[in-house]
């Protein structure tokens, strides 16, 4: 059962990644450091009061287990965003904040005789959970290679360039990293008053965005014969969706193709519409029974906040998996289910954040 309890936790560096990006890096005391013992991949989620009212996100972890000593995210701005830009902008070295301890499914076992073939396929803040990826197959594994593809709009905005860099010279043969642009920088040079000047552009790498074409490109030529092959994909819904049918198409099995979404609501789309009348819950959490009458159409987690119970919850928009829970009477469906896979959802496992019952009973239990 994770812990979805907060902790305080310090600040122990902010650092300017890019223009629009800041690597923040946390200090555990040491009677926490188990509990924020963190896998590859996963995600921790923050809490913020911001204008008088309770913001939680989730951000992932860009440190590794293996080769890091401090946990550690990257926050990319997101446009008029609450959280990413409080982050970018007011966040200190000495700040205490409220975090969770690290969550999530977004790896995969490691085993140092493995000799697999990774390919990573990012755009964006999507490359956070990559270079924990990355840095811990890098240490664990050192018979598999890693491809990173990681799509950016310009060269100002690629994250963690330096590192990438620098990985890529130290385990040479084992990292290679592709980058590709949508609108690599143009320079002028020459004309006069400014006019009848030369536009350069001084990119010579890949353009373009991470599509069904250039992610086969990817793995066609550079998949070695028929070593394993494990697929990581974090980017916008688009471009995860077409790359996944690609990756399907040239052979590689859906259990190694691991998703993870950072789009809410409005951007991850509308959702399925359900209707529920209502129902007579019952929630056993933290050891504790609760019952409540969920109003028509509300989902299991809004009802618990309705009542001031103090449910798991991250993203509210069924990309984490904080608030998950499993069904033990009832049914109910979900409007929105990105984080768990159709076994899970088989097996009883649900979403409260997206869960709306379809019965006039139901029970469910988050102690899982
Ligand atoms: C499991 C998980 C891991 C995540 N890891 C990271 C990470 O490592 N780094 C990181 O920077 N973010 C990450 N995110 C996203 C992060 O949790 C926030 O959603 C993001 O920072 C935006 O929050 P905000 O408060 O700034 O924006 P909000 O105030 O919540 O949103 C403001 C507006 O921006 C839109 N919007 C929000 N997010 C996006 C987006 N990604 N693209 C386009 N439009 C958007 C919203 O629809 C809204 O209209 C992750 C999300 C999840 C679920
Ligand atoms: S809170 Fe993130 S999936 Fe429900």
């Amino acid at each position: 059962m994770a812990d979805t309890n907060f902790y305080t936790l310090q600040v122990k560096e902010v650092t300017q990644e890019t223009d629009n990006a800041v690597v923040v890096t946390f200090d555990i005391p040491s009677n926490l450091k188990e509990k924020f013992t963190a896998q590859h991949g996963q995600y921790i989620t923050v809490r913020f009061t911001i204008n008088g009212k309770e913001e939680r996100r989730a951000y992932s972890l860009c440190s590794s287990p293996s080769m890091d000593k401090n946990l550690q995210i990257g926050v990319k701005r997101v446009t008029n965003g609450l959280v990413s830009n409080h982050i970018n902008d007011q966040l200190k070295k000495g700040a205490s904040i409220e975090v969770m301890p690290p969550q999530g499914h977004f790896n995969t076992k490691l085993d140092h005789n493995n000799s697999k073939d990774y390919f990573l396929m990012a755009a964006g803040s999507g490359v956070t959970p990559m270079m924990s990826i990355l840095k811990t197959v890098l240490e664990e594994e050192p018979k598999s290679n890693i491809y990173l593809f990681y799509g950016n709009r310009n060269e100002n905005t690629i994250m963690f360039q330096a590192e990438l860099e620098a990985l890529e010279k130290r385990y040479a043969g084992q990292l290679k990293v592709i980058h590709t642009l949508t609108k690599p920088s143009v320079r002028k040079e020459g004309g006069v008053f400014g006019l009848f000047a030369k536009k350069i552009v001084d990119w010579n790498g890949k353009k373009g965005r991470i599509d069904a074409r250039t992610a086969k490109e990817i793995i066609t030529e550079n998949r070695k014969g028929n070593r394993p092959t494990e697929c990581f994909l974090c980017g916008p819904e688009s471009m995860m969706r077409t790359v996944e049918d690609t990756l399907k198409s040239l052979g590689i099995d859906e259990k190694n193709i691991h998703i993870e979404w950072f789009t809410p609501p409005t951007v991850a789309g509308e959702g399925k519409e359900i209707h529920g009348d209502g129902a007579k819950a019952t929630v056993i959490m933290n050891r504790k029974t609760i019952e409540l009458n969920l109003l028509p159409n509300e989902t299991i987690l809004d009802g618990l906040l309705r009542i001031d119970e103090d449910p798991p919850y991250s993203c509210m928009s069924g990309a984490c998996s904080t608030c998950v829970c499993k069904i033990q009477k009832g049914a109910a469906e979900m409007e929105r289910c990105l984080a768990l896979s159709d076994d899970e959802v088989k097996n009883g496992y649900l979403l409260s954040c997206s869960a709306i019952p379809t019965t006039d009973e139901i029970e469910v239990n988050f102690d899982v």
